[in-house]
């Protein structure tokens, strides 16, 4: 940091207008990013105009960055190599946090012995969550393919290869919603028996009287999105969506009476924020290490397509260490003209203006601060 200091100096006793003589190398930016992917990187599979040239633009200036989505359903590693093969550029399982990724702290939590995973293509968020330590893991493919009768409209056949044998008198400890469902009649159907359930074994029922006194088993969400955006021209309707219909099911099914009690991560909750900068920092550490006088991260900015999600999140985060996040709304996604912009510093058009408009705004902080020999 020693050149930083020198500079006001050099400038007031007309040194040389640049300190390349006193350093090796401008010391790394006290700031850096977290970017959203669907509909601000990607539209599905696609990626977004200027995308690619944003993110090796951060790379060659060393301004580290967090890939910080509401998606998931395949493992990090997995999804990291698919994100880097599509953006056309290296990233890292260390600057990536997906919606279940926070999961992974509680596998080996008491209670969660016995998990029912929800969501996701074929049995890959099993495979996730026994990546994450959960032990005994079943899906509702193992429920259907052992009692069809179980969601009459569901087809077995489709789940037959990713099935596997469910003791008699299983029960499930707690339901975590991973991913997306794939067949929201079953997915439904299943977490309904098992909220009405006596202590979450799989075929008992209580009346909806001694559920509502005693309680339900727990249920995790990992993701709060009503609307996500990929290549269809309006957004879909996301896992928010799904535990929206679940909501309505359980007000029906207990005459109104009943709350669905259940715990819900990803952006804009705290724990997910917390969980990310502490991801990003890091990760900015071990591409900073080498200079062991590097700055504090003391600036995130990120970089959404979702107002309810990414913008609420970044406006309403306290981070435990001080850090401030900087909200910027893209209309690349499920953000429209005219929609309520949920208090974003700030709006442009796509993740390019985002970051061009951040880097302008520290430079000029910078300039002001030297200006005034800070
Ligand atoms: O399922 C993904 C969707 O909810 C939004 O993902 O990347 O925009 O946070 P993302
Ligand atoms: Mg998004």
């Amino acid at each position: 940091m020693l050149a930083t200091k020198l500079r006001p100096c050099l400038r007031t006793l007309g040194g040389p207008t640049s300190v390349r003589t006193f350093q090796q190398r401008a010391p790394p930016p006290d700031y850096g990013f977290a970017f959203d992917i669907d509909g601000v990187l990607l539209h599905g599979s696609t990626p977004l105009s200027g995308a690619t040239r944003t993110l090796q633009y951060l790379q060659q200036k060393r301004l580290e960055f967090l890939l910080l989505t509401n998606g998931g359903g395949t493992s990090e590693s997995r999804r990291i190599r698919q994100l880097s093969k599509l953006l056309d550029t290296p990233l890292h399982i260390q600057q990536f946090v997906q919606s279940h990724t926070p999961f992974r702290m509680h596998a080996q939590s008491r209670g969660m012995e016995n998990v029912l995973v929800v969501g996701g293509a074929g049995d890959n968020c099993r495979a996730v969550a026994e990546q994450y330590g959960f032990q005994d893991v079943l899906i509702p493919a193992d429920v259907l393919v052992k009692w069809p009768e179980v969601a009459p409209f569901s087809d077995p056949a489709a789940w037959e290869k990713y099935a596997r044998p469910v003791a008699k008198g299983r029960k499930v400890d707690a339901i975590l919603c991973f991913n997306d469902s794939r067949d929201w009649a079953l997915d439904l159907q299943l977490i309904i028996d098992l909220l009405l359930s006596d202590s979450g074994r799989i075929g008992s029922r209580r009346p909806v009287s001694k559920v509502l006194k005693d309680g339900h088993i727990p249920l995790y969400f990992s993701n709060p999105d009503l609307w996500w955006a990929n290549e269809y021209p309006q957004p879909r309707l996301g896992q928010g969506g799904f535990r929206a219909a679940l909501e309505g099911l359980w007000r029906t099914i207990t005459d109104g009476k009943g709350e669905l009690k259940a715990t819900t991560i990803g952006k804009p909750h705290q724990p997910t924020y917390e969980y990310a900068e502490n991801v990003l920092t890091a990760w900015r550490m071990q591409q900073l290490g080498e200079e062991s006088e590097h700055p504090e991260l003391r600036r995130v900015y990120m970089v959404g397509d979702n107002p309810k999600s990414d913008i609420a999140g970044a406006n309403g985060y306290k981070s435990p260490w001080g850090t401030e996040w900087v909200s910027i709304l893209v209309k690349t996604g499920v953000y429209r003209n005219g929609d309520d912009d949920g208090g974003a510093k700030v709006v442009v058009n796509n993740v390019e203006e985002a970051v061009r408009w951040a880097v302008a705004r520290e430079e000029e902080a910078n300039e002001n601060m030297n200006a005034r020999g800070d």
